[in-house]
């Protein structure tokens, strides 16, 4: 049994995926001065997630929030390419933020497991899918866990660190350190359950803000007032839904039925069809609220 690196000989980091969250975990990464690959099948994918790092770095340059040395290193630091064995050959963690099938997730574990060095860690950011689904095709399961960050994940703090049961103590040490190094204020959760610990939380929050919509209660637009303005919350539940993307909240809730059976856990046909209508919230320009 190989062990990770320490900390402190961690260099290069692989994200796998160019979407919403590959892209922002990449960019959190090189700006904490990793040499750090996006890598994705997609061209077209890879040459958005630049486009929007480039506007992003020019834009905090603007605002005065980064300053222009800095902007340039990360995005110096930043490498994108369509292969995968080329980008994982000399990685030493691995962040993997594809898409949210376990059948494509296990694929890449597989090959991640063949390619990359011994001693890197293979991480998920799956917010669904605990890693002991994928550990065993890597054939190194005790440097396998969840990574799981938030959107956007530029600015949110928490990462969710997510052990199974033959995660290492070596890995979750180095995982944690990691996204401390990120900036970020990890937290561990000891053992896998659908929805770790934040997306219960919002689900809880979620499915009341859906009753009392669909009871006539109040409006959507009432009930995220309350939220933000009686509890603090810095978004309403569907604001949040929007900027989460319904397709992923909709994923997230048949994942969790899957696995629990629930009724609680039945996902919301409000949802549903506003999914099947192509309204995936911000990034689609409507949702339960539109953005054109
Ligand atoms: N990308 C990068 N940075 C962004 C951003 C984005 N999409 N949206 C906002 N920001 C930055 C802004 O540049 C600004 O930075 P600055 O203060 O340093 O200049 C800062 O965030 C605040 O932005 P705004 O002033 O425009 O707006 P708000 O104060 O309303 O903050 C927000 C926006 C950070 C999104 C805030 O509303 C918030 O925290 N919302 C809740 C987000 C949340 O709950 N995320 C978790 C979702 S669940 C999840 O991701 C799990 C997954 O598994 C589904």
């Amino acid at each position: 049994m190989s062990t990770p690196l320490g900390i402190e000989n961690i260099s290069t980091i692989l994200v796998i995926g160019a979407g919403t969250m590959g892209r922002q975990i990449a960019m959190t990464a090189a700006l904490a001065g990793y040499a750090t690959t996006i890598q994705d099948i997609s061209e077209d994918g890879l040459a958005g997630a630049r486009a929007e790092l480039e506007g992003w770095a020019a834009g905090r340059v603007a605002k005065g929030k980064l300053d222009e040395e800095t902007a340039a290193a990360a995005l110096g630091a930043l490498t994108y390419n369509t292969d995968l064995e080329a980008s994982a050959a000399n990685a030493d963690f691995v962040i993997e933020a594809a898409t949210e099938r376990l059948d494509i997730k296990t694929q890449i574990f597989e090959r991640l497991g063949k390619i990359a060095p011994a001693h890197a860690i293979l991480a998920t950011n799956s917010s669904t899918l605990g890693s002991s689904k994928v550990a065993g095709a890597t054939g190194r399961a005790d440097r396998v866990c969840n990574m799981h960050f938030f959107n956007p994940a530029l600015v949110m703090k928490c990462v969710e660190v997510v052990r199974h049961e033959t995660t290492s103590d070596a890995t979750v040490e180095t995982t944690m350190e990691l996204a401390r190094r990120l900036g970020k204020e990890p937290v561990l959760i000891n053992r896998e359950i659908p929805g770790f610990v934040a997306n219960r939380l919002m689900g809880a929050v979620r499915r009341e803000a859906l009753f009392l919509a669909d009871a006539g209660v109040a409006s959507i637009e009432d009930i995220d007032t309350t939220a933000r303005t009686a509890l603090g919350y810095p978004m309403g539940p569907f604001a949040l839904m929007d900027l989460v993307g319904l397709d992923v909240v909709n994923f997230i809730d048949q994942a969790t039925y899957a696995e629990t059976g629930a009724a609680e856990d039945a996902p919301n046909q409000r949802i549903a069809a506003l999914v099947a209508e192509g309204k995936l919230g911000r990034k689609s320009g409507a949702g339960f609220y539109d953005y054109k």
